[in-house]
């Protein structure tokens, strides 16, 4: 049987590399022009740690999770998510005490066993940011303007910023017994799985894709329009906070996110050159989480953007250009003592870091120039016996066909100045 990998992960090919390594280097420029520091946890931590801050209620607890027993019988779980981590570190690690803010970012894989379709997988990445211990809405503008800066570096265009407030333990249970009478006046209209979540978790009824229910549920009470005079002003912060950027942004009062820990902001970024998964970015506040994974009480708010969902972009615009990396110089050894300098001598000038490609396949003259061509590189440098002896060799520019005889003490001068 052939070996493949597993369903919903993909392989980043070399092709594709280039235009990773392209976006991860905006993402870590933005990054250091915000003074957020990386931050790098476990790829699996305990069960519970995802249980008890994501939610047992949501999708991604009671169906996503990748979770197994270990040899000694402990329930671990590969992280579908970054935050968790992150606080966890946060607490256990006493990142509070070394300063008041903490600013923190991750770019990694996370785990989801969701149905795969195009931009949704199983194995996937994440760039994110969580910001402890502030709770003024600059900051929730500022963790928006984050991956906002990183798509605008990009080159990447048709993006959305669609805000809500989910409001607090003081309002959210008055509008949820309220949003769950209304309901149930209308849950025979409602789809299925929306008659089952309307028990348990009721606000997601609201962001449910089903026409059946985006219908049904069309003059439902929101909670943008329940919120306490706190969550109010501060939903009021964020979108002065918004204007005084002139950054366009939509209020979507459905939006509610899948994960439970979060309090008054809730956002996420769109493109329309994604099909029906187009969320490129979501995040908001957690203003109750620290605390709830055992630290001081520490108000926090981030986002996690797909990096996948990106590649789709970017492959779609074709906004970044990725320079394709080549040998400065093939060097072809005619004979065994040839082969054998230009082994020694390569090694030399990578030390110094300049690409350097040979033959390792014994390809005849002619078939090197091939592939010194195939691999486009700029310079070949053909060394022979009487090269050897005289110390001195032609050295070809591929791409002007012109030649230049250099010293062969002294390449690393000609291919600096070349
Ligand atoms: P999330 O909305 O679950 O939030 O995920 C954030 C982003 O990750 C999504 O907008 C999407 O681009 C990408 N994503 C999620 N699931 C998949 C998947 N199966 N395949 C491909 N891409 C996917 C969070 O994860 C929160 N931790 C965000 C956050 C950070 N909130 C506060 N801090």
């Amino acid at each position: 049987m052939t070996l493949k990998s597993i369903r919903g992960t993909k392989d980043i090919l070399p092709a594709d590399s280039a235009i990773w390594q392209a976006a991860e280097e905006a993402i870590r420029r933005v990054m250091m022009a915000y003074n957020y520091q990386e931050i790098r946890t476990p790829i699996f931590e305990q069960t519970s740690l995802f249980s008890r801050s994501i939610g047992e209620l949501t999708d991604i607890v009671s169906k996503e999770m990748y979770t197994f027993l270990d040899r000694s019988e402990e329930s671990l779980t590969l992280r579908p998510e970054g935050t968790a981590s992150v606080i966890r570190a946060y607490v256990q690690n006493n990142l509070g005490e070394q300063s008041p803010l903490s600013k923190l970012y991750y770019v990694g894989p996370m785990f989801r066993q969701e149905r795969p379709q195009a931009g949704r997988l199983r194995q996937f990445h994440q760039f994110g940011v969580e910001a402890l211990g502030s709770s003024s809405p600059q900051l929730d503008v500022e963790i928006m303007l984050i991956p906002l800066e990183v798509y605008r570096s990009l080159g990447i265009k048709e993006t959305t910023l669609f805000i809500n407030s989910v409001g607090c333990p003081n309002c959210r249970p008055i509008y949820k017994k309220k949003l769950v009478g209304e309901l149930q006046k209308i849950v025979n209209k409602l789809s299925p799985e929306s008659q089952a979540r309307l028990q348990q978790n009721p606000l997601r009824v609201l962001d449910s894709k089903d026409e059946r229910d985006q219908l049904a549920t069309n003059d439902v009470p929101l909670m943008k329009d329940f919120l306490c005079s706190e969550c109010a002003a501060h939903f009021d912060g964020v979108q002065s906070a918004l204007g005084a950027l002139k950054i366009p942004f939509l209020i979507n009062g459905r939006l509610v996110r899948g994960l439970d820990y979060y309090t008054k902001t809730a956002f996420e970024i769109t493109s329309t050159a994604l099909g029906s998964q187009d969320a490129l970015a979501g995040g908001g506040r957690y203003d109750l989480l620290v605390e709830e994974l055992g630290g001081k009480p520490t108000p926090g708010v981030g986002f996690a953007a797909g990096m996948e969902r990106l590649m789709m972009v970017l492959q779609k615009t074709g906004s970044v250009q990725t320079k394709q990396r080549v040998p400065a110089v093939f060097i072809i050894g005619l004979d065994e003592q040839s082969r054998s300098w230009a082994f020694v001598k390569a090694t030399r000038l990578r030390s110094l870091g300049i690409p350097v490609e040979l033959d390792y396949l014994g390809r005849s003259l002619k078939a090197q120039m091939r592939e010194a061509n195939r691999q486009e590189a700029v310079h070949v440098l053909v060394i022979g016996d009487s090269e050897l002896k005289s110390g001195t060799a032609r050295m070809k520019n591929m791409k002007t066909g012109t030649e230049q005889l250099i010293e062969l003490e002294k390449i690393e001068d000609a291919l600096r100045s070349a």
